[in-house]
């Protein structure tokens, strides 16, 4: 038994480790290319993930507020289809916020996983949520989760599996990283499980792009922590004012897309290895998709599930959709 414990210690530092090297490999891989880019799962680290919990209380971010409002007029239709005895899994849980509307309304939820990549917003959130609700059974795990998920041995015998995945998150990935995630998504929760996903839609360009420049500067700080948190952990040396936030909409491919603007010819040292800058070069940070109701289906579908049911807002800036598997037994 001591034995177990002591193994299982270690290797939780072992893991530290190895995220801290891959964060390092990921960077310096990154950061080599042409176009310099780094992954936006990077932004979420302590700070990062407080950061973006105030991008979502700015005016001009509207996905949070109407999702929630999404959520909220639609929750005894959602629940319904749900069904009773269901567990939840939700993909990039963050403050744990818009689950509790769906557990409010739902007939005995069985266990509830939330899976973050940013521990310690992940551990408070999982423990008020445990206080709100103290008969849910609460399951939290740390980690990546476009990795293969190990559900945890409670849930092998859920009656059915609903993964959660609200916030539009679905907009980092591209096509192919998309339809693999949902892929990956449906074999967890199986032929008869559900996901119950939020969708940012395609809409006037100056809606999304002042929802990715607001007025406040919070996306901005949110985008720059990225370095700062390269300069804490990996020992670099960013200046933070010799970037910009920059935010543009790519027409084309229906995306937002997110760079740190060089403002001098500068060299960054990471770790002992230096990177060079031009004047105004780039590091893209993310890629925000925006889709339209059929671009969305046809994604689904190519994943095996089918977009069966729909809740959008009156103005059309956000839907909900619940997918179910395409190939029901
Ligand atoms: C968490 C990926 C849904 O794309 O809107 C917000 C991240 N980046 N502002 C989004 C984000 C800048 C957000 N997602």
């Amino acid at each position: 038994m001591l034995k177990h414990r002591s193994e299982n210690l270690l290797t939780e530092k072992n893991m530290e480790i190895l995220e801290a090297k891959t964060f390092l490999d990921d960077v310096i891989n990154g950061l080599s290319l042409t176009q310099k880019q780094l992954s936006p799962k990077y932004f979420y680290d302590e700070f990062g993930a407080e950061i973006f919990e105030r991008i979502c209380t700015t005016p001009e971010y509207y996905p949070t507020r109407t999702e929630t409002m999404i959520l909220k007029n639609n929750v005894a239709e959602i629940a319904q289809r749900i069904g009773p005895n269901a567990a939840l899994i939700e993909y990039g849980s963050g403050a744990l916020e818009k689950v509790k509307i769906i557990l409010d309304a739902l007939e005995n939820p069985n266990a509830l996983v939330p899976l973050d990549i940013s521990k310690e917003q992940l551990n408070m959130a999982a423990k008020k949520i445990k206080t709100e609700f103290p008969h849910l059974n609460v399951l939290p795990l740390t980690g990546d989760f476009t990795k293969l998920v190990k559900l945890p041995k409670e849930l092998l015998n859920a009656e059915k599996k609903v993964a959660f995945f609200p916030g539009s998150t679905i907009g980092n990935f591209e096509k192919e990283g998309a339809i693999d995630f949902l892929k990956s998504v449906r074999a967890t929760v199986g032929e008869n499980g559900l996901m119950l996903i939020g969708v940012d839609l395609q809409k006037d360009r100056d809606t999304i792009l002042k929802a990715y420049n607001d007025e406040a500067g919070v996306t901005a700080e949110f985008n720059k922590n990225i370095l700062m948190r390269i300069n804490r952990e990996l020992d670099g040396n960013f200046n933070l004012n010799d970037f910009k936030h920059i935010a543009t909409y790519n027409e084309e491919h229906h995306r937002v897309e997110m760079h740190l603007r060089s403002l001098t010819v500068q060299t960054v040292c990471i770790s002992g290895v230096n990177f060079h800058f031009d004047l105004h070069e780039t590091i893209h940070t993310e890629n925000c998709y925006k889709y339209t109701h059929e671009s969305f289906s046809r994604l689904v579908e190519a994943a095996g599930f089918l977009a069966a049911d729909t809740w959008t807002d009156s103005e059309g800036l956000f839907t909900v959709v619940l997918l179910t598997s395409k190939f029901r037994p």
